[in-house]
């Protein structure tokens, strides 16, 4: 058969990441008969477990899908676990002997997936010593995936990439960028590019401006610790945002494989216009979120959180205006837009086209309604665009109807998830959806300058937005001077 077959190590497998999100999508693969019977997770971590406790957590993980045809218990018993120090030699040539003993039992063919679901800090030496101790040599292939913060800026992401580029290849590196996994996300491109009546208005001559907005209503919950050296800046804009933004800005690729894709992203954003230190505040706004009322309850201030400074100085929401220096964008802003304790957990993408040069149809009284294209990426997954036409019956004046297709009607149990895509991928050595180092490299040299602005003065307006708001007012008046707002558009329930 094709399917893939494969040991996945999982360093960090008692960690939340490998519990929510990993476990449950190795299910879903085997559920779905992308894997079979020809697969092994061995779970590696400091914490002692045996292989009983391990496939415990596994089947807990994995309790929503009871009504399943499957035997939890057989799927629970392909995984292992290994007591693991990082830093021990020792633990890697017993790891190696015994994923060679798994090849034999599950047919694995001595192919491997090196997951780093962890804390970064030995993400560098995890790399090395798998390479040392010859677990990277096998007769099949091998794969690291690593997931994010993959690095604090752009020195120490270099410093990372260098470390972890002597023991694998660049093809052999899976760089996580979840969003990327994100069905909606992935029909940017389709929808760009395989629809006539898209293409050729995909520019400056016919789009006013593009809004990327992505919201969330939680807090940073107990994440305080991560999220104090970390921000919105680094923690959203330097991936999810910017990623999203290449997949709108770049031209079409001659061919869809991994090298064509990541070249044209690669080369839109390249042509981001660099920002100086000094012109921060003229593009782009940070906030903090206040107390504030959420579905009728009180939530307390992001300073109030535990293992948050009482006078902190960490961003929370961002908004930003990114201009794009090349012959399709010139003119044509960006606007970004990321932030916690937010309204409405929601990301979607606005298109704005440009008014005709004259329109009759319209109420004098009011502003021309623009053709708007909106992608919705999550919770609401669907396009829709909003188009004008005749408004009761004189005839004369226009109103805005909305075209709109939603992918939610659909079982959404069969909606895969991003960490099922991106797994699966990563199985079948399909590495388009992760991201390449240069891109990496790019997007931290851009947000660098943003926060060196940010780390030399301190935000002397902290807290600056109410829990349950939609950010600091400042966001409103980086568009308000561009003649443009915020479009909030929210989808028809199914
Ligand atoms: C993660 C961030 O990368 O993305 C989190 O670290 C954030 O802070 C999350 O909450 C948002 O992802 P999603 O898929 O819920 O939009």
């Amino acid at each position: 058969t094709n399917n893939p077959k494969s040991i996945i190590v999982i360093f960090g497998a008692t960690g939340d990441l490998a519990n929510r999100k990993l476990f449950p999508s190795i299910y879903r693969l085997y559920r779905n008969n992308k894997i079979t019977d020809d697969f092994a997770v061995v779970g590696v971590a400091r914490r002692p477990l045996t292989n009983d406790d391990f496939r415990n957590n596994v089947k807990k993980s994995i309790e929503a899908f009871q009504s399943d045809d499957i035997d939890h218990d057989d799927f629970a018993s392909h995984f292992y676990y290994n007591p693991f120090d990082a830093t021990d030699l020792d633990h890697y040539k017993r790891l190696n002997e015994f994923l060679l003993q798994l090849d034999d039992q599950y047919n694995t063919e001595g192919n491997r997936i090196f997951y780093l679901a962890m804390a970064p800090n030995f993400f560098g030496t995890i790399a090395a010593n798998l390479k040392s101790e010859g677990l990277t040599q096998t007769k099949g292939w091998s794969r690291l995936v690593i997931e994010k913060p993959f690095g604090h800026n752009f020195e120490s992401a270099q410093e990372l990439n260098n470390q972890i580029r002597q023991a694998f290849n660049e093809d052999q590196i899976y760089r996580i960028d979840h969003y990327l996994g994100k069905e909606m996300v992935q029909n940017i491109e389709v929808i760009r590019f395989a629809n006539a009546m898209f293409e050729p208005l995909w520019n400056n001559q016919y789009i006013s401006n593009i809004q990327i907005t992505s919201s969330e209503v939680l807090g940073v919950e107990d994440r305080g610790r991560y999220y104090e050296s970390s921000g919105a800046l680094r923690d959203m804009v330097q991936n999810h945002m910017l990623q999203m933004l290449a997949l709108l800005a770049m031209e079409p690729p001659i061919k869809l494989t991994p090298n064509e894709i990541r070249s044209e992203k690669v080369k839109a954003l390249r042509a981001i216009r660099p920002i100086s230190v000094d012109d921060v505040d003229k593009y782009f706004v940070r906030g903090q979120y206040d107390r504030g009322i959420l579905n009728g309850e009180e939530v307390n201030a992001y300073r109030e959180s535990s293992s948050v400074d009482s006078n902190s100085n960490t961003e929370t929401f961002v908004a930003g205006k990114i201009l794009i220096d090349n012959f399709r964008w010139a003119g044509v802003p960006f606007y970004i837009r990321t932030g916690k304790r937010m309204e409405k957990k929601s990301t979607e993408i606005v298109v704005q086209f440009k008014d005709l040069p004259m329109n009759l149809y319209y109420d004098k009284t009011e502003n021309v309604h623009p053709n708007l294209l909106v992608i919705h990426i999550q919770p609401h997954e669907g396009i829709s665009l909003q188009l004008n036409a005749k408004k009761g019956d004189q005839g004369t004046v226009s109103k805005p109807i909305d075209l709109s297709f939603n992918n939610n009607s659909k079982d959404k149990m069969n909606t895969p998830e991003a960490y099922e895509v991106l797994l699966y991928d990563c199985m079948r050595g399909d590495s388009t959806n992760f991201t390449h180092w240069d891109e990496v490299a790019l997007s931290w040299k851009f947000v660098d300058v943003i926060s060196q602005n940010w780390e030399n003065k301190s935000a002397d307006d902290y807290p600056n937005y109410e829990s349950g708001s939609n950010g600091p007012k400042k966001s409103d008046a980086l568009l308000e001077q561009d003649g443009f707002h915020w479009w909030t558009v929210t989808p028809e329930e199914e």
